[in-house]
Order: structure tokens, then sequence, then C-alpha cells
């Protein structure tokens, strides 16, 4: 059924272009209008519809409400929302729209377009603090040239007219009172489909107004195209007869591709680091977590979170005065009068123990009243039976670590813990941590070694932290600052996580370098471009409140002394840090990346800019990774695009969560890229299906998406799937790579196709040619093979996407690639599309037998072979 909505839509979008340019030589007239208008529907967040008309009084919507121009102020939710919009010609020729975002900031929005399709790039200058500005209206002076835009303002029931002017829409003279005279109204009330609606009439060229209906069919064409599910492949395969595959290689075209495509991207998003792949199991040591850390949606989420007392005769609170740093300003204080009670931290939801196992508890404490004496240190399972016990000393009057090494005597989930003072007084209590001896390499302050070990069976060639949005936070405050994450635990500056929960920073920059080392990963530190999230919901103004001017060169040597901190040797001052933390020997830091995804403002550009060349100037090596946005098109993309070229950066990051749809209708997508610009770091990327599952569905538009790259691994160097890691009951985002809870990893389906490609990367493409026995496109869209050679090994691999509901009869000939082995290893991952628990099946085969063999429906296969025996 779709599939024949599909052809018709194609049909008809067709016949309209061909009708509409046989018409224009006949009945259509030069001009007529554009009305260009937002509705308050859906709370005003659907952005600028256009509507036409001949006469100027019968109109004729474009979509109907297509969005031709949407807001990006501000955060998701309540903000990116357009009100009245204005849309002028200016003298310059480009098309221009105003636009108020809300009924309390300050802002004229505004974005310019050659045609009124593309739109780019989105400013949204704050040109008063008292006051927003509604009802926005323009003029032009020709004697001044500058245009004039004047605006209502309301505060609580105060309402003024203000004014400012500009030239160039990026610099705006201070804002003065004006006269309700001072304002021609430039809004017109029409009918359109029975509906009054409000906005402004232009006079265009007809073939603007038909490059505008064009322009919308073919968003409605690739809705379509884009929303193509397996969940029609029966009606749209209903007469599918069985198909064979001609598969033939060509080692003469082969060409060099990045032997770096598969990364990591790591987020501490989902409880990924705290809870997660930090293998800290009390939660809330510090004593910081805050009511902002949920913007007060929970009350229960302050300095006593998971912390209670239990037994009777002594008192606890939290206080601040001389904290052990003031970092870390809270602590606890237990007031014992009858010792007896326990001071009980119940982890991230229980503390999983493994019997035998050992782990050392530590805190900072400090005796207020009392001599002290020792602490029980206790696990204690849910029935209250003990499970693991030692005991500590607390006696100094200033804060003092303490360590004791305490081992579990029986394997539980969900233990607790309980420290109970022998003594009577009041101590104080801080950094409460109970660390499993038990990490990843045995790293102290490391990682949980079964998240960790999943992770590096990827392969991974480099790995990307600390976000995503985590990176440039959520307002100025919330920005990632790398210095705070380094040195000792007690002085590193926690922060509310901007996905709702807390960051201790435990996990910090220089435990993330050191897994990239132990796992053989390059590190990609991203870093702000001085702009914090343009979604950002603190701030209120999303990301025009960039760092202020006057701060930005500290900002800037702040970004000069991490390459400092991990390329310097130990005499440098940031080296030093470095070998003092325990890594005499330079990280060999090669990639930085300045910005994540970020709206491309004047703001933006600005620090951008001024980062990029401190860079270049000082560590020319360095390969600088600029942002180009959040989607795969669009004004960001353009805009990133442009900057980073003019400022010649060698790699730009692409982020882009589309369906399964789009990866199999967008193949060519890299094919078309120009050679001599910057290569790309898809930097995020996943399938989304609807109620975003993760199942073999996405996995395989996801491995064909990556057979597509690696045609292009000559453009595209390093790819991410995100994000990476959740924990169950803790998601913020789905889909994800790998779910895990306290004791088990549960690997999706995505990420075994992520691990084949990384385990089975090569560093030179051999072109290959399929040819099916079922040429339609539907059909040859879903099959796909891509053939590398890796040179450490000398081995060819294979990868063969099926995306058909049938099994594909192969004629794989290998035979130009000369004398190969016998044998060779043969993975298969395949299921039914909505398959949730496939995982790979790897045997060893003969490959004569493979490559005249079947391959399964709904399918991802991987062969690989030695060279030569
Ligand atoms: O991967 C989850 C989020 O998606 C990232 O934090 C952000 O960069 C993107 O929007």
């Amino acid at each position: 059924m779709k599939n024949k909505l599909t052809y018709l839509l194609l049909l008809f979008f067709c016949s309209q272009s061909i009708s509409a340019s046989v018409m224009k030589t006949t009945n259509e007239p030069d001009s007529a209008y554009i009305f260009a208008y937002a509705t308050d529907k859906n709370t005003n967040h659907n952005g600028m519809h256009f509507a036409w008309s001949i006469d100027a009084e019968t109109w004729n919507s474009i979509g109907p409400e297509n969005k031709f121009l949407g807001s990006d102020y501000g955060t998701w939710g309540a903000q990116k929302r357009m009100l009245d919009p204005v849309v002028f010609q200016d003298e310059d020729g480009l098309w221009r729209c105003l636009f108020s975002v809300n009924e309390k900031d300050g802002v004229v929005a505004n974005a310019s377009s050659p045609d009124l399709i593309n739109w780019r790039p989105q400013s949204y200058p704050i040109l008063t603090t008292a006051g927003n500005c509604g009802a926005i209206e323009v003029g032009y002076s020709t004697k001044d040239k500058h245009y004039f835009i004047s605006w209502v303002s309301k505060t609580g029931t105060q309402q003024g007219i203000y004014a400012t002017t500009t030239k160039d829409f990026h610099s705006f003279t201070p804002v003065v009172s004006v006269p309700e005279a001072a304002r021609v109204n430039q809004r017109t009330k029409v009918q359109i489909a029975g509906e009054d609606q409000v906005g402004t009439i232009l006079k265009v060229s007809w073939n603007t107004i038909d490059e505008l209906i064009k322009a919308q069919k073919l968003v409605d064409y690739k809705r379509i195209l884009h929303g193509e599910t397996m969940a029609g492949d029966a009606v749209r395969f209903a007469s599918l007869k069985p198909v064979e595959a001609s598969i033939t290689v060509n080692p003469t075209q082969s060409k060099s591709i990045s032997d770096m495509l598969i990364g990591i991207f790591f987020e501490d998003i989902n409880y990924a680091a705290d809870g997660g792949i930090y293998a800290e199991l009390v939660q809330n040591r510090d004593f910081e977590y805050a009511l902002s850390d949920k913007k007060g949606s929970d009350p229960s989420w302050n300095s006593t979170k998971a912390w209670s007392l239990k037994g009777q005769g002594t008192k606890w609170d939290i206080q601040t005065a001389d904290p052990i740093h003031p970092n870390n300003p809270h602590y606890a204080v237990l007031a014992v009068e009858q010792t007896g009670a326990a001071l009980v931290n119940e982890g991230f939801g229980g503390i999983p123990v493994k019997s035998g196992n050992k782990y050392y508890f530590s805190f900072f404490g400090r005796m207020l009243q009392g001599k002290g004496g020792k602490i029980t240190v206790r696990l204690v399972d849910g029935n209250g039976d003990v499970c693991g016990v030692s005991a500590v000393n607390c006696s100094a009057t200033s804060w003092k670590k303490q360590e004791v090494l305490l081992t579990a005597t029986r394997t539980v989930t969900k233990a607790h813990l309980e420290l109970i003072p022998q003594f009577t007084g009041s101590v104080a209590l801080d950094m409460i941590s109970l660390f499993p001896q038990d990490t990843f390499k045995g790293r102290k302050n490391g990682l949980r070694p079964d998240l960790a070990q999943v992770l590096a069976d990827m392969k991974p060639r480099f790995i990307r932290f600390p976000g995503g949005c985590v990176a440039h936070g959520d307002g100025l405050e919330n920005m990632y600052r790398w210095k705070n994450t380094i040195g000792p635990l007690e002085a590193r500056k926690p922060q509310r996580n901007i996905w709702n929960y807390h960051q201790t920073a435990g996990l910090g920059y220089f435990e993330y370098f050191q897994y990239c080392e132990d796992i053989g990963a390059e590190a990609l530190p991203v870093l702000p471009a001085g702009v914090p999230c343009q979604n950002s919901s603190h701030g209120g103004h999303g990301q025009q409140c960039g760092i202020p001017m006057s701060e930005m060169q500290d900002y800037i040597q702040e970004v000069l002394d991490l390459i400092e901190w991990a390329n310097g040797d130990a005499k440098t001052t940031w080296g030093k840090k470095r070998a003092e933390a325990g890594h005499p020997k330079p990280f060999n830091l090669k990639y930085i990346g300045i910005g994540n995804e970020d709206l491309i403002s004047d703001v933006f550009e600005e620090r951008y800019a001024m980062i990029c060349k401190a860079i270049q100037a000082k560590y020319p090596e360095m390969i600088i990774i600029g942002t180009v946005g959040p989607f795969y098109e669009g004004s960001d993309y353009e805009e990133g695009w442009r900057i980073s070229t003019e400022l010649g950066l060698p790699m730009v990051d692409e982020h882009y969560y589309e369906s399964p749809g789009w990866y199999i209708h967008n193949q060519q997508y890299y094919d078309r890229y120009d050679r001599n610009k910057a290569k790309v770091y898809l930097g995020e990327y996943a399938a989304h299906l609807p109620g975003r599952p993760s199942n073999i569905e996405t996995s395989l538009a996801e491995a064909l998406h990556l057979a597509n790259v690696e045609r292009n691994g000559d453009v595209v160097s390093l790819t991410s799937y995100a994000p990476l890691l959740a924990k169950e009951g803790n998601t913020q985002w789905t889909p994800d790579l790998i779910y895990f809870n306290n004791t088990e990893v549960k690997p999706t389906v995505d990420y075994y196709v992520q691990m084949l490609y990384g385990q089975n990367a090569g560093d030179t493409y051999v072109p290959s040619l399929v040819k099916l026995s079922n040429q339609s496109s539907a059909v040859t869209k879903r099959m796909a093979a891509s053939v590398v050679r890796d040179s450490r090994t000398g081995d060819y691999i294979v990868k063969i996407v099926n995306l058909l509901p049938v099994a594909v009869k192969m004629n794989l000939d290998l035979s130009p690639l000369g004398a190969l082995a016998t044998q060779g290893v043969y993975t298969v991952l395949s299921g039914k599309p909505d398959d949730k628990t496939a995982k790979p099946v790897t045997s060893l085969v003969t490959v004569s037998d493979v490559c005249k063999g079947e391959i399964p429906a709904y399918s991802f296969s991987v062969l690989r072979v030695s060279a030569g025996k």
C-alpha cells in the first residue's frame, strides 16, 4: 500500500512539475502574491508557512502549513517558538524574516534566504533585557541606509514601543523608546482554508511560488521515502521472486581509506558514568547532590540523596563550614550520643558485591567533638545480613583520609553500605567511597571491567568524550571545563548534568585518557566553542549567552592548556600535573573537537574562530574537528561547513539521527562530497524507528550506512554511533548501543554491527559491483556489499548487507583478488526485523561455499579471508 502511495506521489510530483513548467509558458502570471505567517497552533511551535494568491484575495496554502522556517531559540519543549514573523526583501535582494521568540525575551530573531526556501543563518540578538520584542516591524531609510526595527514590549501591565536600527542585522544601535506613530502596520489579515491568519503579503515572481510549491512537494515525497519501514515489506515485496546476486570485485580501482572508521561516542547520559562505567559504588559520596541538578523538580534530590540514618541515639545533618575543598562544600556530620546507629548508603539502586572480591572503602573524616575511635564499615544485604565487614579509625581533628580493604563474604546484587561509629561525639564525614579493587586493567579510580571490556571488544580506534550536550552544557555555568575534572577527587568540581542528574567528575579527563590508552584508542576530547548548548534552559537566552569577550582569552588558554596537559613533557606547567597524576609520558593527543552541534550564530562564529585560530597558531599539528550542527542539512550544516572551510579545519563533526528509510534512500550521501574539503567525522548517528527500538531493522540500516561510509572512507575518517551506554531504569534517551544494570551488560543488535565493523576494519577499499537479478530500485537499494583489505594482516573482508525479506543466492567472484586461503571466518547476524536479541554467529567456512551460498533474509554477513594461502 505504502509502496503504491510512494509511486503515486512520485507520479504526482513529476506530473505537477511537468504541468507547472508547461503552464508557465501559457496561463501563469509573471508575478503573484505570497503570504507569510505563523499560526498559534501547537503553542507557536509550527514555524513559518506560506500561502499564494493571484489576486491577494483568495489564498492557497502551500503544504498546508509546511514549516519553511522554524525557530531554534531556547530549550526544547517550552521554547523553539515563532510568533508574528514579518518577511521582506532587503536592499540586497535577500529575503529576511524577523520574528518574536516568546512573551518575555528581548530578542529579535532573524534569518535570511535567497529564495524563501533555504533560510540561514538564524540569529537571536538580545536587544533588550526589559521585556520582550513582540509584533516586530521593519522599515528602511534610503537616506540613512539602515533598517529601522520596532516592536511592542510588554513587562507586566506596562507596554512600550521601542526601536533600533541596523545596516546588516548583525550589529544594532542602542534601543530607544519611540511613539506609536513610528510604526506602520505591515501585517494583513487574510483567510486561508476558512481561518483568519495574520501575516505579511509579498509580491513575487510566479517562478518563486512555483519553486516553493515544488520544495514543499519534495518534502512530502522525502517524508514518504524516509518513512519506509520493514513493516511494509510484506506488501512492498509481495510479488518478489527469489533474488540472485552476482558480486565482482575490482582491485585495480582500490583506494586508501581511513582505518579509524569505528570509534566510540562516550557521553555521561543515561547514567553512563556515575552509576555506570565509573566503578564507584557509593551514590552521592561527596554530599554534593543539589536540588538544582534536577531544576528543583525532585525535592529528595539534595545533599542527603541516597543516604539515611538507621537506629537511635545519633543525629545527622549536612554542614558546609570549613570543607575539605571549596569545590566540595557539603559534608555529613554525625552527632553520636549513643552508639549503634548507622549512616547508610543505598548505592546506585543497590551495591552489587561478589564473594571474595575486595573493595577499597575510604572517607575523609574530622572530629568536631570528642576523641573519635573506630568506625565499623559493613556491607549488608536486603535481609539485614552482613556480607562484608571491617573497621577504620577516625580521630583527627582536621580532614584526614582513611582507607581499608573490605572483602565481600557473599555475592549480593543489592547490598547497602553502613558506617557505624563506635564512639560518642560529633564527626564530619565526606568523600565516602567504596571502590572495587577489580577495575578494568586494575586502575585505581577506574572503570567497571565488564562495561569497559564490551567497549574494548568493538576495537574502537578512538573515543570521543565527554559528550554530546554534556560537553557544551546547559547554560554558561554548565559547560564542561576539563580542568575541573582532574586532580584529587575531593578537589574536583562536581556539577549538574545536562541530562538532569549529577556528575561527580570522578570519571574525569585523566581517566578518559587513561582508558583510551588502555584499549589502544585515540583520545578525542570535545570542548565547548565558547557557547553553551543552543537548547539551554539555563541563562534564559539559549546560546546567545556566549562566554563574555573579556573572558575569551582565558578560555582559549584553557583549551591550549589541555594540549599541554596531554602532550607536554613533565617539566611543563600542565604536563607536570599529568605526570603527578601518574602518567609522566605524554598521552600523544592528536584530535581535538571544538563545539558540539552548535547553532551557528554570530555569537558562536566569533568565539569558534578565535579558539580554532589559537590552536592552529600554537599547535599546527593538531587535528581540529569543527562542528556543523545537529542535522545532515540546513542552516547549521551549511554555515558550519562554510566557517570550517574558511578556517581551513581538517575535519568536521556531523550528526544525524534518521529513520532506516533515510539510510536506504541516501546511500550516495558521501559520494558527492568534495574530496578537497575537510574530512568527515560522523560523530553521532543511529537509525531511529517509531518507538525507538534497537532491533534487526535499525542495525541493518546502520550496517548499510557503514557499507556506504566504507566506500567513502577517503572522505569519512571517523564514525561513532550515539549514544553509547544506558542504565536500565535511568535512561533519558533511546535507543542506545548498550544497556546495562548493576550486574549485567546487554549489548543491542546494533552493537554487534559496530563490533563487526570495528573488528573487521580495513585501510584499502576494493570496489565491488553488485548485480541483482531483480533490478527494481526497491530491491537494489536494499542490498549492498563492501570489500576492504586490512594491510596489517593482509586479510580481505567482504561485508554484505541484505535488507530484503528473502534470502539472496550469491555468486561472489573473489578471483581478481588473487590467491586466497581456502578457509575463512564467516559471521552472520540475522533475524526478523523486530528481533531485539539476535547475536552474530561465527564459523570457520570454506570460502568457495560462501561465495556460492545464500545470504539470509534481513542479514549482515562478514567474510574474512587471508590472502595467499
Ligand atoms: O546523543 C545524545 C545527544 O544527541 C547528544 O548529547 C547531543 O549532541 C545530540 O543532540
